[in-house]
């Protein structure tokens, strides 16, 4: 079967991959479409059908927790009853060649990228596997069984999952290390996003030194991998347009042929 990207700019990111040193990938609900879990802006996305300010906002927690909680366990269920994809693997397989100079940065909450075996990875927007107590602030890996829909704390505190919402601030460290990780990259890979969400998405202008963080080595080269054009496609060197599950075991066998 012909490959549904461009074959010219596959070997072009073949050999922009064969003389990275440091690689940064930041991946987005696309990677997961060929699991099973849905995307998010697709006309049949999760956010079809629900209001954002509903069930991904604070002040919808504050309003309606039970239907906060109905919609992540729901999203629970539903990534408990899948698996990671050869797009998964083959980041996995990435990370085995570059070791320490490989970050994968995520906006995913699925853990479908620790459950392929990749090892750095950042959830920026956190994880369904967690809840947060906003009693005491304790944070607990509950795995993806069923929870209540008024989940509570040892202490009586009342749960909300472990995600980062609309209006929230990213986790400090975590997109410390992020940041880190774009700006000393040699190529950056954009992988399933529309990168349309900040600060997520400026960590592309941020490896491509087209902003204000650091100037002193050049960019990195940005790879995208997508379905199709998106915010990031002005950023990137390389465009890979066709399915992640597809393109990124390709990139991977050429990369070690
Ligand atoms: N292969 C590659 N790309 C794909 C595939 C696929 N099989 N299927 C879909 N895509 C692409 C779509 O073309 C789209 O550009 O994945 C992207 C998904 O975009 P969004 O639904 O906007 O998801 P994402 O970019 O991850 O959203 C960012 O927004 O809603 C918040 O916090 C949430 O982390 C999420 C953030």
């Amino acid at each position: 079967m012909e490959p549904e990207f461009d074959d010219p700019e596959l070997t072009r990111a073949v050999a922009v991959l064969a003389q990275a040193r440091r690689v940064c990938v930041l991946t987005g609900a696309g990677v997961s479409a060929e699991s099973g879990v849905p995307t998010f802006r697709a006309s049949d996305g999760l956010w079809e059908g629900h209001r954002i300010e509903d069930v991904a906002t604070p002040s919808g927690f504050r309003k309606d927790p039970g239907l906060v909680w109905k919609f992540y366990n729901a999203r629970r269920a539903n990534v408990k009853a899948v698996s990671p994809n050869p797009g998964h693997h083959a980041l996995r397989a990435m990370e085995d060649r570059w070791g320490g100079g490989f970050t994968l940065v995520t906006q995913n909450v699925d853990g479908l990228h620790k459950a392929a075996g990749s090892r750095n990875v950042l959830e920026i927007h956190g994880s369904l596997h967690r809840t947060r107590c906003l009693g005491c602030g304790e944070v607990q890996d509950r795995g993806l069984e069923p929870l209540a829909d008024h989940p509570l704390c040892e202490c009586g505190g009342r749960l909300r999952p472990d995600i980062v919402w609309f209006h929230e601030s990213l986790p400090e460290d975590i997109w410390e290390q992020a940041l880190r990780a774009a700006d000393a990259c040699n190529v950056l890979l954009v992988v399933g996003t529309s990168a349309v969400v900040h600060p997520a998405a400026s960590l592309i202008p941020v490896a491509k030194r087209r902003s204000s963080w650091n100037n002193v080595r050049p960019g990195a080269t940005v790879i995208e991998v997508n379905l199709t054009r998106t915010e990031a496609s002005e950023y990137a060197d390389v465009g890979l347009y066709g399915p992640s599950g597809r393109v990124l075991p390709e990139l991977v066998d050429r990369l070690s042929s």
